[in-house]
């Protein structure tokens, strides 16, 4: 699986970023300099977080190839991404160049925020292969892509987007700047409005937004959370109460204020005060860790963001044991960085879970799954005991490996060594000891031969 990134800036680097990381190989054509060097340090800052989204580690991440001809770089493509400025009349001199390379079966997708489809395609050689695939910044965490085009072409793309982990949002009518930019257009209007007219700065702004509406949108979109504005009654009362509010003159959203030297000059004094103490790249760190740590915290209950998640942990894991130095791999992971405590590693309650996961996939293993505990049986952890021998930073990938001891009867003895995966430093390790339960009494009882052998089975592998 190859991807082709023509345009390596913003937007065009987090693409590429995203597939590699997800296991295509990718060749990418930037003809500015430093394109190169800007793209690596994006590479760097995808590679700590995209993985610790995962409770599995994803593929070995693809090839990046630097191309120095758009013929090059799209040559062997089956998703080819244009990320070029945004302006039609380089977007035309690209596609044509793509188009006399490139396979005609390859989805030739553009990021653009603005320009529809049909005005793409004019003059194209096959219309139909060019769509619409606008991305959110940083495009290696936010898991939206707005499709837009040819039906059939959308049916090749839409897979491929889901399997680099994203949620491909099919927008069935053409219409400039698509939808979520549509939205974000009506807030950016109504702030340039706000501060225009004196009645907020921009940190006030930014302050009604991320501590109130935004915490909400980002699980329950709009119209989830304004159902449960409604009370019992739901949409319909929450419509009749608030929908004639509408009709005040309140809004100003077709008028835009006239950016002026004075306002775009007090726009940047006021974001100046409220951020210029920080970098661009300080900024952008921040983002990414709060981004991780927001859509994991959205994955227990199956929300938005961390359902899709959730769904690709499902294909990312293990069905059959798989063993390392001989010894079972009980769980290979990116350690996320909302583990890590106030000394910059992981938290000592973190290695518990790692502990636990790992005695879940023996379990698993074996086949006391959650079908088992649905029918009855299960296994409790009656001690454990762990030590603490290297710090484990996020962002490090690490393997568990888990020795069985003979089962006793009821008991089953876990002894687990955590590793650093790119050194094999053993990081810590834990000796485990569990007891087979009967579920309907909660009392300690004998495991049925099936598990039992399926356990001694697994032991014997790993000897
Ligand atoms: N910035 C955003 O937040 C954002 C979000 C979604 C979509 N987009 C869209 O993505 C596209 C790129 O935006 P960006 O913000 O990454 O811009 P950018 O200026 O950061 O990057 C554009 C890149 O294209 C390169 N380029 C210039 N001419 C080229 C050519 N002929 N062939 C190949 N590459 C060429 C430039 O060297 C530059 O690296 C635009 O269509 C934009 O609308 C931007």
């Amino acid at each position: 699986m190859s991807a082709a990134i023509i345009g390596a800036g913003v937007i065009g680097a987090g693409w590429g970023a995203r597939f590699a990381l997800m296991g295509w190989d990718v060749s990418i054509y930037d003809p500015s300099n430093g394109a190169r060097e800007r793209f690596e340090a994006v590479y760097a800052t995808a590679c700590e977080s995209l993985p610790a989204l995962f409770e599995h580690t994803l593929p070995e991440p693809g090839k990046i190839t630097w191309c120095d001809s758009v013929a090059d770089t799209v040559a062997n493509a089956r998703w080819i991404q244009e990320s070029a400025p945004e302006q039609l009349a380089i977007k035309y001199k690209v596609f044509a160049e793509i188009q006399a390379h490139c396979p005609e079966d390859a989805v030739l997708a553009s990021s653009t925020s603005g320009f529809m489809p049909s005005e793409l395609q004019k003059g194209a050689l096959r219309p139909e292969q060019i769509i619409v695939a606008h991305p959110f910044n940083p495009v290696y965490l936010l898991p939206l892509a707005e499709l837009v085009g040819d039906e059939n072409t959308i049916a090749r793309a839409k897979p491929i987007i889901e399997e680099i982990g994203m949620h491909p949002l099919h927008i069935k009518q053409e219409i400039e700047a698509h939808i979520a930019d549509r939205f974000l257009e009506a807030v950016w209007r109504e702030a340039l409005w706000l501060v225009n007219d004196g009645i907020a700065t921009t940190e006030e702004i930014d302050n009604a937004i991320r501590y109130g509406f935004g915490i909400r949108w980002a699980q329950m979109g709009l119209f989830e959370t304004y159902r449960l504005a409604g009370g019992d009654e739901g949409m319909h009362h929450f419509i009749e109460q608030f929908g004639p509010t509408l009709e005040f003159p309140w809004t100003k959203l077709m008028d835009v204020p006239e950016l002026t030297p004075e306002l775009i000059k007090r726009i940047a004094d006021q974001s100046d005060a409220q951020s210029g103490a920080y970098s661009i790249r300080d900024l952008e760190r921040v983002r990414d860790a709060n981004l991780v740590s927001m859509i994991r915290a959205l994955k227990p209950r199956q929300y938005g963001a961390g359902a899709l998640m959730n769904k690709i942990d499902e294909r990312l894991v293990n069905s059959s044991a798989s063993y390392h130095d001989d010894q079972l791999v009980t769980v290979h992971r990116t350690i996320p960085v909302d583990w890590m405590d106030y000394n910059g590693h992981m938290n000592e309650s973190r290695y518990g879970q790692v502990f636990s996961d790992a005695a879940d996939t023996v379990l698993r293993l074996c086949g006391a799954d959650e079908a088992y505990v649905a029918s009855g049986g299960s296994f409790f952890t009656v001690d454990c005991h762990i030590q603490y021998r290297n710090e484990t930073l996020p962002g490090e990938t690490v393997r568990c490996l888990t020795v069985i001891a003979p089962l006793d009867g009821k008991k089953l003895k876990l002894s687990h060594e955590m590793r650093r995966a790119s050194d094999e430093t053993v990081l810590s390790t834990a000796e485990q000891l569990l007891v087979h339960v009967d579920m309907s009494t909660r009392k300690s009882s004998l495991p049925p031969s099936h598990i039992a052998s399926a356990l001694t089975e697994l032991r014997e592998g790993q000897a």
